[in-house]
């Protein structure tokens, strides 16, 4: 019997987002129905909203989720119902080029369930990165869930599924940040604390938080800034230099996803250093930069999908950290969330309040 639930749904661009009755259909061959627990809400979820990933509405929103996997559909042997799983939005195929060449992580393939979940009309829905989760149930393909171990609490457990996995993957997986390092992060959201976090837990000797707003700046102390920078005061560029010996960062991870944030990251890195860009642009943007800076500065320009990171190697790694108080993700949590309250979250993420609000069920 299909479920009914009530979802959190994007019906057009710009258009305030409404609860629905959404139909979740048994599992099928491959694929999981998860009870979701936790799901927070992630600036993704709000470029969804404003047509800034693709125009596929109506969307159904939500995709940093924990929970306990209810049913399973034929063949599903990698979980099965009463696992906690965090939900990833990258279930890896293992058959394309990438995953053939032990790269897992990059895989081009990545998979969603087959069967749609719609509206009581019929409409399909488009879940958000393949995952749907402000909602009590969702399904997704099976290898979406990673069991982690149920101690930890599903609203800390599922901001791993997105923003706090890509954040701590830029800094420890793309940047490669290692002991010693200096470390730059423009933007101190929920990524980029968590980049900080992840920088830090790497053993850099300098982490330099840059934002535009000093209450973000207060959080990235916490997270393990050892320097901040707030710039609509100063130039950060020049900010970054000074605090480095006059030559810039080792590693350089850019989570606003704007031009100018990203030439700051391409200025303010030493020669031969990282950029790293793990906030996401729109697609009406354009990036000019002088080429023989490119050139000449050498090192690497990268971009870090989902902080390159594979959910079976990453998740339940993080999250026995976080158990040993070894990593404070619940820091990332700033309140627990009824699901009518979404729109109220992004306007308060907006504002700046908030780095993570987090819809329990
Ligand atoms: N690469 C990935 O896989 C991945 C995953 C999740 C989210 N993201 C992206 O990461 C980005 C950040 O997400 P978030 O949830 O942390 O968002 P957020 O809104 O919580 O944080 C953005 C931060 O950037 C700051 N900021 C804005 N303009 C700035 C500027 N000009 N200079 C310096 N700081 C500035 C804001 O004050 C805020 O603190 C988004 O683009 C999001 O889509 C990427
Ligand atoms: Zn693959
Ligand atoms: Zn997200």
């Amino acid at each position: 019997m299909p479920y009914e639930v009530k979802g959190v749904v994007a019906r057009a661009k710009g258009q305030e987002v409404s609860l629905e009755t959404v139909v979740v259909p048994d599992p099928g061959p491959g694929e999981a129905v998860v009870n979701v627990q936790a799901c927070g809400v992630c600036h993704t979820d709000l470029h969804y909203r404003e047509g800034g990933i693709n125009d596929d509405f109506p969307f159904l929103l939500g995709h940093e989720a924990a929970g306990v996997v209810e049913a399973v559909g034929p063949g599903v042997t990698e979980v099965a119902p009463g696992d906690f799983v965090i939900l990833n939005w990258r279930a890896v195929c293992g058959q394309c080029r990438a995953c053939l060449r032990g790269r897992p992580w990059y895989c081009f393939a990545t998979h969603n369930a087959t069967q749609k979940m719609t509206l009581k009309d019929g409409t399909v829905l488009s879940p958000a990165l393949g995952i749907g989760a402000f909602q009590e149930k969702t399904l997704v393909a099976a290898g979406q869930c990673t069991k982690v171990s149920a101690e930890a609490p599903a609203q800390v457990a599922g901001l791993l599924g997105c923003g706090v996995m890509a954040g701590i993957g830029a800094a420890i997986n793309t940047g490669g940040v290692t002991r010693g390092d200096s470390v730059a992060v423009i933007g101190c959201g929920g990524v980029g604390d968590a980049a900080i976090l992840g920088a830090s837990l790497a053993g850099a000797a300098k982490v330099i938080a840059v934002d535009v707003d000093d209450r973000k700046l207060d959080w990235a102390r916490d997270f393990g800034a050892t320097h901040t920078v707030n710039s609509r005061e100063s130039d950060p560029v020049e900010a970054i230099r000074d605090l480095t010996g006059g030559f810039g960062a080792d590693v350089v991870i850019e989570a606003v996803g704007r031009p100018e944030t990203y030439k700051q990251a391409f200025f303010a890195r030493d020669l031969a250093g990282t950029v790293v860009l793990v906030g996401v642009p729109t697609p009406d943007m354009t990036l000019e930069l002088p080429f023989i800076e490119v050139f000449g500065r050498g090192g690497a320009l990268k971009s870090s999908w989902y902080g390159d990171c594979l959910p079976s190697r990453d998740f339940p790694m993080l999250i026995d950290l976080f158990l040993q108080n070894r990593l404070p993700l619940d820091k990332f949590v700033s309140e627990t969330i009824e699901i009518e309250q979404v729109e109220e979250a992004f306007a308060k993420m907006h504002r700046g309040e908030v780095l993570r609000s987090v819809v329990t069920f």
